[in-house]
This record gives structure tokens, sequence and C-alpha cells, in this order.
């Protein structure tokens, strides 16, 4: 080939590659949400013009509508206003510890099969590491972007959960940062700072600081969230249940908080004024909306009966500061409010305010989502081995290392030839990522993460977490006898802890600890305890057994736990990088 036949050969190739490039991304672009450029009749509507102000901008769209179309738009399915160009908006989505498909404004499929699934908040919020904590939320607003692109997400998310986790039953405890005000503050303002990005007024995401206040009960004896009233003293308000929120709205600069289903001290909180109106919006200033959480006004309603009618119920609601409904409950009944006069139009102004400057801070009212920034992310920038790695690193960093008599840990290649691995979490892949989850890009469960440095011989043990009958106990015995060390992984799955099911104690469930205790008696080698649980579980048997030689807590470690948990903490691996790791295995709770 001579120089010339080259160059037209470089040429060539590398249109086909910019052909191929832009083939690459061809999933469906999403039509604007409004200000559509081809729509002649409305791209020259005032509130479309990006050089005015946004407040300018939103007081024109809003003296645009007329009060039925106003109350379409206070709900999170809010509708469409065709004459103004404005499509439908779903406002509910959810990004936890990664893309979630929990909202109905996020879906999975096509050119986005899953995303990168970060471990569960407790476990992240166990490295104390504030600088992993934005670089997640950097990572999962990059990846909600990318599929509001291709129109499979929304761009307002309700997350991060910074409520206190104070009673240890609760079944939510695993999405927070913990009991810690300090800790929860810190994790709330870097979290939201990473999905909202640091540019002035725009929104990369509109992230929310849930549930405004004092929840941490779901189900227990009886009594439910829809029914549960926490009492609060001012000092415990100050000190404890207002520190991550303040800390997200003042430092975080969250777009938006929402209020819960209890009631605080006897008055709903999606319907207290002194909450909404002058803590979150008076005190700290919020710039964003604040919403309620689902069906929570319809439930101080119709389960707490807090008002007399369903119109009251709206009032009290709009007036005491919530912008937004996630339900239908204020698209039914506002209309009759105001007609009742209980309400006065100016009130729902104020709530579609807050509302739609979030959607223009978003770039919602600016034509074109290609044409913005973050326009050009797409399929590529989702899964990425750098995203996947985050994952890994932050379960390495987040998993503690609570007990290493000996040191058992770490294992060896050479020295531990054949290990057991037993227990119902130790091939586990969805256990892995906890709830308000959605599709990992893949999973590494203990089992093969093990099997990466030894052979290994697999019992379960218990059929399930509940652990119930010992049908398989002897399985397990036989293999830890034969073994050269034993990895037993037990703990909680969403069965024992989860929305809406709160723990009725604090050990391991059914007969695991019979499992563990026996199986540690029979053990050739050390026996090495791993748990996966959000909440806390009293071990103080493993801890007093001289048989159990290491404890490991990993929490819900994400997609990469089974490569995490082995990686760092039980296996001593070749590479001098890796034996630096290993030098500090993990630390120990405070
Ligand atoms: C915190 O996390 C970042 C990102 O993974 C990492 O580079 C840094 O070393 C971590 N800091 C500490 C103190 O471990
Ligand atoms: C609450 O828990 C009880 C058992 O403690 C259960 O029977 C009931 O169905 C639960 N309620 C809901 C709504 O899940």
């Amino acid at each position: 080939m001579d120089c010339a036949t080259l160059i037209h050969f470089i040429s060539f190739l590398f249109f086909f590659l910019v052909l191929l490039g832009s083939h690459s991304h061809t999933g469906a672009a999403r039509p604007p949400f409004a200000c559509d450029p081809q729509n002649a009749a409305t791209k020259s509507l005032r509130f479309c013009r990006t050089s005015l102000p946004i407040h300018v901008r939103v007081r024109d769209f809003i003296g645009r509508l007329t009060l039925q179309e106003k109350v379409t738009l206070l709900v999170n399915n809010a509708a469409a206003v065709p004459r103004l160009g404005i499509t439908g908006y779903e406002w509910w989505s959810e990004a936890l510890h990664g893309v979630s498909n929990v909202g109905p404004g996020t879906k999975f499929g096509g050119d986005f099969p899953g995303a990168t699934s970060f471990p569960q908040v407790i476990t992240t919020a166990a490295s104390f590491n504030a600088s992993l904590w934005e670089e997640i939320g950097r990572v999962v607003s990059d990846e909600a972007r990318a599929m509001y692109n291709e129109g499979m997400a929304g761009l307002t998310y309700w997350s991060p959960n910074v409520n206190i986790f104070r009673d240890p039953r609760w079944g939510r405890g695993q999405e927070t940062p913990g009991e810690d005000p300090v800790v929860a503050g810190v994790y709330a303002a870097r979290y939201v700072r990473g999905l909202q990005g640091n540019d002035g007024n725009r929104l990369k995401v509109a992230a929310c600081c849930k549930h405004y206040t004092a929840y941490d009960l779901d189900n227990w004896s009886g009594v439910d969230r829809f029914h549960f009233n926490a009492r609060v003293s001012k000092q415990d308000m100050e000190d404890t249940f207002d520190v991550p929120f303040r800390a997200c709205v003042l430092e975080g600069k969250v777009a938006s908080v929402m209020c819960s289903y209890n009631q605080v001290n006897g008055i709903p909180t999606c319907a207290d004024p002194k909450l909404l109106r002058n803590t979150i919006r008076g005190n700290w200033h919020l710039n964003g909306y604040i919403v309620s959480d689902c069906d929570s006004v319809g439930v101080f309603y119709d389960n707490q009966h807090y008002t007399s009618t369903p119109e009251e119920a709206a009032a009290e609601a709009i007036k005491a500061g919530l912008d937004l409904d996630c339900g239908p409950f204020l698209a039914v009944h506002t209309q009759d409010a105001i007609k009742r006069g209980i309400l006065n139009e100016a009130d729902v102004n104020g709530a579609l305010a807050n509302t739609v400057t979030v959607q223009m801070r978003l770039g919602m009212f600016d034509g074109e989502p290609s044409a913005q920034p973050f326009g050009n992310l797409g399929p590529r920038d989702v899964c990425t081995p750098a995203h996947q790695n985050l994952a890994l690193e932050a379960a390495r960093q987040g998993i503690v290392l609570l007990k290493n008599h000996g040191p058992s840990l770490p294992l060896s290649p050479r020295r531990h030839r054949t290990v057991a691995v037993i227990g119902p979490n130790s091939d586990v892949t969805v256990t892995m990522i906890g709830n308000y989850a959605g599709v990992a890009c893949g999973y590494t469960t203990p089992l093969q993460g093990i099997g990466r440095y030894t052979r290994t011989i697999h019992q379960q043990g218990c059929a399930n977490v509940a652990c119930t009958t010992d049908e398989l106990f002897g399985g397990a015995i036989d293999a830890a006898r034969q073994a050269d060390a034993t990895v037993l992984v037990m703990g909680l799955d969403q069965s024992i802890e989860a929305e809406f099911r709160d723990r009725a104690g604090l050990l391991l469930p059914g007969r695991q600890q019979e499992l563990v205790s026996k199986v540690a008696m029979s053990s050739k080698g050390p026996t090495i305890l791993v748990l996966m649980s959000g909440g806390p579980i009293d071990i103080s048997f493993a801890k007093n057994d001289p048989r159990i030689a290491s404890v490991l807590w990993v929490g819900y470690p994400g997609q990469a736990g089974g490569t995490a948990s082995c990686r760092c903490s039980i296996w001593n691996s070749q590479s001098r990088r890796e034996a630096a790791y290993d030098m500090v295995p993990t630390r120990l709770p405070f």
C-alpha cells in the first residue's frame, strides 16, 4: 500500500468508524418535554426563551394554564398540556444506590438491560468516605441521564433516604446511612451533590431527601406507618431528626424533600405547616419542591381521618407547603377545595412554581434533550468497566471486619486448597443489592468469588434465610470436616427486613445460629462467618465462640459483593497491589 492509498484507507476507516459510532447510538431519542423546535405553534412562547430568567419563564407558563390544567400537574403522573406543547411527565423515579426501576418513571430493557448496582446505602455508609459517596452519585446520575435521553428514565429521583435508623428493627434501615445524625447529614449532602452536579442553578438530575421526618417503623406489633404517631421532643427534633435534612437542603442544595406517612406529635407530616412551610422552606430556604410519600395525602384522610372531607385534606396539604402529590388525590380534590373557598388558586400557583422551576433547571423547557448538557450520554455510558469497578470499590470500602482471631484472615490459596462455602446467602445475586434496586449489570456471588482462588465445596446448610429446619445441616457439617477452611455466608434478606416488614428480633433467623455453631465445631480449618444484612444482628454467640475465628459484616454489598468479600477480606492475593489492601483488611467498627 503506498502512502496515498494508506491515507485514503485511513480516512475511509475513520468515516466508517464515525458511521459506526453514530450508529451504535440508535435507541429512540426522547422527544422534547416542552418547547419542541419542530412545533411552530409553541416553540416561540415566552416560557421557551432560554435567555430569560427562570422565574420569568415560570410565571409566564403558569399564567397560561387554566385551573383545570393546573390541578393535573399537581401529581406524579402529570398530564400533557398539548395546546402549550407540554407532554406528560412521570415524576417518580428512584436512584438509591444505582438507577432503580421501583418508580414508574424508569424501566430497563432494549439498549438498557441493566445499570450499575452499588452496595445498599448502609454498606456504603460504613466506608465513612464522603468522596466515595459523591463519586457514586456522579456515576448514578451519568447512567440516569443516559437512560433519560432515550426515554427510559425520568430526571427527578426520590433518593436518598436519610431517615435516622434509630429503631434497629426497622425493615428499611438498610436504605439509610444509619443512626448517626452527623454521618447521615454528610452522606445526604455529598450523595445529593454527586447526583445533581455542581453547575450553579442547573441540575443534572433532581434528588430528593426523604422521608421528613421521624419515620423508622413500617409494620410492627399491630402498628403500621400509616397509623404511626412519632412523639418527638423539640430537642430530639433539633439534635437528631432535623440534622440530615438540614444538611441535605443547606449543604447539598437538594431540589426536593419528601414528607412521610407518619404523624409527628399528632399531625401528619404532609399537613404540618410548621415542618414544611416554616422549617424546610422558611428556615432552610429549600430551592425546590416538597412531595408527598406515595398516597400519603390519601392516607391522612382515609386511614388517619385527620380531616373530615377530602377537600380539606387537599387544602391542608397545599397550605402546609406541599407542592406535588405522589398519587392522584390532589388532581381529584383540589379544584373542589378552591370552589369551597378553603384554598386559593394562588396557593396552587405557588406549588406549581416550585415544581416547574425544578423542571426548568433540569433543562426540560429547553427543547431537544440531545442538544443540552449530558445530551451525549447513551447506552455506552451505562455499566462501563469504570462504573462497575466503583461498585466493587464501594463494597470493599464498606465491608467491616468484626473479628479476626489468630489472625485467620486473609486465607492463603496455598494453605487453603479446598474451602467449604456454606449458607443460604452463599450463592445469592439479588439479595446482594437489597431493596430500591434496579437490574444489575451482572453479579459475582460469594461462591463465585471464592471459586476464583480455590476449589470449593458448596452446601446451602439452610434452604433459605428463614432456616426453619436442620435437614441440610448434615451436608454442611461433612463439607466443613473435609475442607481446609470454612466460609459461612449467613444473615438476612428482603423476606426478613423490607418495606412493610420490620423485624421481630435481632438474632439470626430460625436455626441459622445452630448451623453456624455446629459447622464451626466440626470444621477442620478456620471458620469464617460472613453476615449479609441491613439491620444489626446480635452475634454474641459468634463473638464468644473460639471456633469461629473471623466475622465479616458485608451489609448488602451490591453487584460485585462476591468479588469484594473475597478479594480484600478473605483471600491473600498474589499481586503486590492487592497485598497492600490486605495489610489493612478492613477497619474495625468505631
Ligand atoms: C475514598 O474513596 C475514594 C474513591 O474510591 C478513594 O480514591 C479514596 O482513597 C477513599 N479514601 C479513603 C480514606 O479510603
Ligand atoms: C403487617 O404485619 C403482619 C404480621 O405481623 C401481617 O399479617 C400484615 O399483613 C402486615 N401488613 C401489611 C400491610 O403488609
